[in-house]
């Protein structure tokens, strides 16, 4: 018998349906023991969230700063297990506070290590940058990351932004306005990532996961766009410099940072708007002279690899 565990949290509930449609297989198997852990924080995040709460909660995600969590009690968390399935979500380019708070609190080491863990995603689609830190704090708990997928709204940047924002300000995973399309991971997605279940299982009980993430990136688990890796890093690099600013300006939601968080909230539109237009027009001029890069980027983002630099 094999055991599992899914370990996840979720706002909206998208993510643990494309965990539960994953895990299908290996629930359906009798040779599978399939548990699932809810990352539980002493104070949750709104959602709907509201505008402060959203943008207040940008700093301590970018510079990976835990809060408290609850349940570690919880005796799922005390086994070991033959596969681990991390189920998280991207945060301003970062792994989501309740994740990364996960991942830091001392519970995780001897829970992951020396454990295969493969992670899944459901984001809007800046997710690579974030999959890089997930892969530091797994490789810190000595845990050994055997695949990943990785689940994202597929329309234009500029329409799932537009989309995200109403349905994270409303809970709604609706039509806004009843013209655009339905925000975040398609339910077509999220239906057919019952596909990658079988891959999972027959690498489970064979115990043979050299090969795993090949064969889930031939059932193409992840696509990689050249240009948000571009757009991701420059991005990484302008939001370190905002967190820690507003960081230095006081504590989460206090009087002292709001102004400083509304100059931020301003400067992600025009980045959105303004910069990231610009930035894809630089992204086009270099086509040619970089695409021997493109492409060993685009092979290593799709990798389980971190590399050592
Ligand atoms: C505060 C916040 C920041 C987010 N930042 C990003 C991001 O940088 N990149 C991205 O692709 N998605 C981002 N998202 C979308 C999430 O990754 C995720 O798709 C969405 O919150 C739904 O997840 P759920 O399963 O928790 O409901 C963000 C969401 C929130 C709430």
């Amino acid at each position: 018998m094999k055991k599992v565990l899914v370990i996840y949290y979720t706002q909206s509930g998208q993510l643990l349906d494309i965990s539960k449609n994953i895990t299908q297989e290996l629930e359906d198997s009798v040779e599978v023991d399939l548990s699932y852990y809810e990352i539980k924080l002493k104070k949750n995040f709104p959602f709907p969230w509201n505008k402060k709460a959203f943008f207040n909660s940008f700093p301590e995600t970018f510079l990976q700063i835990e809060t408290d969590l609850v349940d570690l009690e919880n005796p799922i968390l005390q086994g070991k297990y033959d596969l681990i399935i991390l189920s998280y979500q991207v945060w301003y380019l970062s792994p989501s506070i309740p994740v990364n708070s996960f991942l830091k609190n001392d519970i995780a080491k001897p829970l992951l290590e020396n454990t295969p863990i493969i992670t899944v995603n459901g984001s809007r689609n800046m997710w690579i940058m974030a999959q890089e830190k997930i892969k530091i704090l797994l490789t810190n708990n000595n845990a050994n990351l055997v695949g990943n997928i990785a689940l994202v709204d597929r329309h234009i940047n500029h329409i799932s932004v537009i989309t995200i924002v109403h349905w994270m300000m409303t809970g709604l995973k609706t039509k806004y306005l009843g013209v655009f399309p339905k925000p975040g991971v398609s339910d077509k997605d999220i239906k057919e990532s019952s596909k990658f279940g079988p891959i999972i299982l027959k690498t489970l009980l064979s115990s043979k996961f050299n090969d795993l993430q090949n064969q889930l990136l031939d059932k193409k688990a992840v696509k990689i766009k050249p240009f948000l890796i571009v757009m991701d890093k420059r991005a990484n690099i302008l939001f370190g410099k905002w967190a820690r600013f507003i960081f230095s300006k006081g504590k989460p939601n206090s009087k002292e940072r709001q102004p400083y968080i509304k100059l931020f909230s301003i400067y992600l539109v025009i980045a959105i708007w303004l910069i990231a237009p610009i930035v894809f027009l630089l992204f086009l001029l270099t086509f040619i002279p970089f695409t021997r890069k493109r492409i060993s980027d685009k092979k290593y983002y799709s990798s389980v690899q971190l590399k050592k630099d």
